[in-house]
């Protein structure tokens, strides 16, 4: 399974990084906003900055909702390196413009997802990656995983290509449950990658292991 951070923030990309276990970013414009960018220029810059950090895909998602500004805008986004992703809402323009990203070389990310039927039809548009919104789906009393595992099981047994790029990833726990499931890629937050690294167990033997290496010096 790949994983990719889920953030705008160019301090905590090069924290994950610099782990050596990266392999892609993705944004939305709920995160390019928290980084304070403002202005078409300014975001144009942002995503230059992070493709030049991480060497692997990095999803900018597009602000528009009909199919002719989805691709102008698609257009732009792919012509600022060759690892953008372009981010394409899940709504009837957005199937129809990822079928012509498809059609022109251009990679996708079919965003806001909490379906198997939905993503059936990003798979169909043949999208680069379908992102299930998994930490929302459970925000509405469902299981987000149970989504993956239906939505792996479907691609498997019909040959989709697109892969299978879990999100909305709120603990280390959707992580081992997505890896699980047969999840491609999971996109986190740092804090849930971090979080992967913790057990009580491994503090104590460490401390047990530098107390006795100690004692040997
Ligand atoms: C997906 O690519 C989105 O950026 C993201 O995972 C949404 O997560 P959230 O539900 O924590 O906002």
């Amino acid at each position: 399974m790949k994983f990719f951070i889920d953030t705008a923030n160019l301090a905590q990309i090069k924290e994950a990084n610099d782990l050596g276990i990266l392999d892609g970013v993705t944004t939305n414009p709920t995160l390019m906003a928290k980084e304070g960018i403002k202005g078409h220029d300014a975001i144009m810059q942002h995503y230059k900055t992070i493709c030049e950090m991480v060497d692997g895909p990095v999803s900018a998602e597009v602000f528009g909702t009909e199919f002719a500004g989805i691709v102008e805008e698609g257009k732009k986004l792919a012509a600022i390196h060759k690892n953008i992703v372009v981010k394409v809402p899940m709504i009837k323009d957005g199937i129809k413009a990822i079928k012509w990203f498809t059609d022109n070389g251009i990679p996708t990310n079919c965003t806001l997802v909490f379906s198997a039927g939905q993503a059936i039809l990003a798979a169909k548009a043949g999208a680069t990656y379908v992102s299930p919104f998994i930490g929302r789906i459970d925000d509405s009393s469902w299981d987000g995983v149970q989504v993956i595992e239906q939505i792996v099981s479907i691609y498997n047994a019909q040959g989709f290509m697109t892969e299978v790029l879990a999100a909305s990833i709120r603990s280390p726990l959707h992580i081992v449950r997505c890896a699980e499931a047969g999840a491609d890629i999971c996109t986190c937050p740092l804090s849930s990658i971090l979080g992967l690294l913790k057990h009580p167990l491994t503090d104590l033997g460490l401390q047990q292991f530098l107390s006795d290496a100690k004692s040997m010096q």
